[in-house]
């Protein structure tokens, strides 16, 4: 037994591999994912080197893993850094009174593009930090699908295997390219603002959205590595030999759907509940939660604030969380200046929120969120019911993703200025014990997942370090035409068959009625 429990050690031990997780510092959620999954193979035993260029001056300030300590950074240029004061300075007011739709997202993600674009620009004339690169052999390099600079990277570095790596639900350019069914008849598409029931005009939508969406691999030049001696290559079949494709989508929360092998959805790998619980809150918040008998978290997010929103908003917030004196609200809000909720005694407005250890706490009733995924994901592990209010990109998605799961109610922005909506989404959250219930029995299947996201994420990158490109699991269907995929042919020949049969038949009985006719009256005749 000892024996065997030392081998083990040894084979553990011995069988470190070398991962490079490339993580451009652009925008928290992202960066944080990309972190973690470098933390859980650190903590796995392996070695981990993260190469995160600095897009965003602003997540430089603030380390985005624990116990990964190798990591390479490369500082911005004036047009990142330009570009990252525009956005700084951008009004997201219009956020909260405009939908978005595929074209306004599609203009957010092709600006981002272009700053991705530049970013593999500076990394191709950065000999210091492709040296430092260089000095290691990976086994295995871990990226977002939009980070199309990888490929390059992958190339120059010669690193054998790659894990597509994606912060969001699987999108679907990565799930064309590698081969993955595409159920646009009842899956969301990633920027969906239907649920999985959708009538003939939002499936129309649901389609067209992902005809006409153009994704980052459009803006990659293979020629920016040329001169590095990188020979230009075919990106989309790039795709197709990534060995798994990590999804930040949980089967037990997300809408069910086919999938591939390959993908592995690792959705609540940046959730450690037990951790959550472990923390414990200040003094100032426990008063808070003890201070009436119900407590609701009220946060946006940190993307898109609250101080952003229009005034009359607000003011129909304030009016409404007025009517439930029995109730302490919790806002995080922005900006000192709250004097539109002038004695409103039970609203406490705060610049940060322990947002995690909130939900963790028993005396919390509800979160009224925008449904990040991040969020999403949090609330769903903690069992917190919500009110789900998504601005834009895949919030909208989220929030009725957990719709399915009756413990939230989702919200328009549109209607914050509402005073009924807002009072009855509240009144039904806070006193219909369902939503409770539900939030309830969500949390504890995720608690008894069979195969824990960290468990998932380990296995399958060893697994592919040592085997490298699985050619088994690449589809056939991947090659097919659409036309074939879809047994467009298969549905002419039998419907060209079903033609022909028909009107041979036709032909017969039309002879055989003539013949009989024909007898008849002969035989009429000699009568
Ligand atoms: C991992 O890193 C350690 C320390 O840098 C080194 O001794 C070891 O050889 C590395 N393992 C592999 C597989 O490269
Ligand atoms: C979660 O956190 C606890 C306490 O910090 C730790 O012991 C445990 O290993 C963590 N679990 C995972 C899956 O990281």
């Amino acid at each position: 037994m000892l024996v065997a429990l030392f081998g083990a050690f040894l084979v553990g031990q011995s069988f470190a591999y070398n991962y490079l997780v490339y993580n451009p510092l652009f925008a928290h959620s992202h960066a944080s994912f990309l972190g973690k999954l470098a933390d859980t193979l650190t903590d796995a035993g392996h070695n981990v080197t993260m190469f995160a260029p600095v897009m965003n001056y602003r997540l430089a300030e603030k380390p985005v893993t624990k116990s990964t300590t190798d990591i390479i950074t490369m500082e911005p240029d004036e047009y990142l850094n330009d570009f990252q004061h525009q956005m700084d300075n951008a009004d997201f007011g219009l956020y909260w009174i405009h939908n978005t739709d595929v074209f306004s997202t599609q203009q957010m993600i092709d600006v981002f593009n272009m700053t991705f674009h530049r970013q593999c620009e500076l990394l191709s004339e950065n000999q210091q930090v492709l040296q430092r690169l260089k000095n290691k052999k990976y086994d295995v390099i871990l990226f977002e699908p939009f980070n199309v600079c990888a490929f390059n990277l992958r190339r120059f570095l010669e690193i054998p295997t790659m894990i597509i790596s994606t912060s969001l639900p699987l999108d679907e350019h990565t799930s064309r390219y590698i081969g993955e069914p595409i159920p646009a008849s009842y899956v969301p598409g990633l920027w969906s603002h239907f649920g999985e029931v959708m009538n003939l005009k939002e499936r129309m939508w649901n389609v067209f959205e992902q005809l006409f969406y153009r994704d980052a691999t459009a803006s990659l030049q293979p020629e920016i590595f040329r001169k590095l001696g990188v020979e230009p290559y075919d990106i989309t079949e790039e795709f197709s030999k990534t060995s798994f494709v990590f999804v930040n989508s949980n089967p037990y929360i997300d809408f069910p759907r086919p999938t591939l092998h390959k993908t592995v959805g690792i959705g609540g790998i940046t959730v450690n509940v037990t951790k959550i619980r472990q923390q414990t809150l200040e003094k100032n918040w426990h008063e808070l939660l003890n201070a009436k008998t119900k407590t609701v978290l009220v946060s946006f997010g940190s993307v898109m604030f609250s101080k952003d929103m229009p005034i009359e908003y607000k003011l129909n917030l304030v009016r409404v969380m007025k009517s439930f004196p029995d109730v302490t609200f919790i806002w995080k809000y922005e900006d000192d200046d709250v004097s539109f909720a002038k004695d409103a005694s039970n609203i406490v407005f705060t610049n940060w929120v322990p947002q995690s250890s909130l939900l963790a706490d028993a005396r919390l009733s509800a979160f009224v969120t925008h449904a990040g995924l991040a969020s999403a994901t949090e609330l769903s592990y903690l069992g917190i019911p919500a009110i789900t209010v998504p601005l834009f990109a895949d919030q909208m998605r989220n929030a009725r993703m957990l719709e399915r799961h009756g413990n939230s109610i989702s919200i328009d922005k549109l209607d914050l200025g509402h005073y009924e909506t807002i009072k009855d989404a509240l009144q039904r959250i806070l006193y219909e014990e369902e939503f409770t219930k539900n939030a309830k029995l969500l949390a504890e299947q995720l608690a008894t997942q069979p195969i824990s996201p960290r468990e998932l994420v380990i296995r399958h990158a060893e697994f592919a370090a040592k085997f490298g490109q699985i050619a088994s699991l690449d589809p056939q269907g991947r090659k097919l035409s659409t036309f074939q995929y879809y047994l467009g042919d298969v549905a002419l020949v039998i419907l060209a068959t079903v033609f022909l049969v028909s009107l041979l038949l036709l032909k017969f009985f039309r002879l055989l009625s003539s013949f009989l006719f024909r007898s008849r009256s002969s035989k009429r005749k000699t009568e």
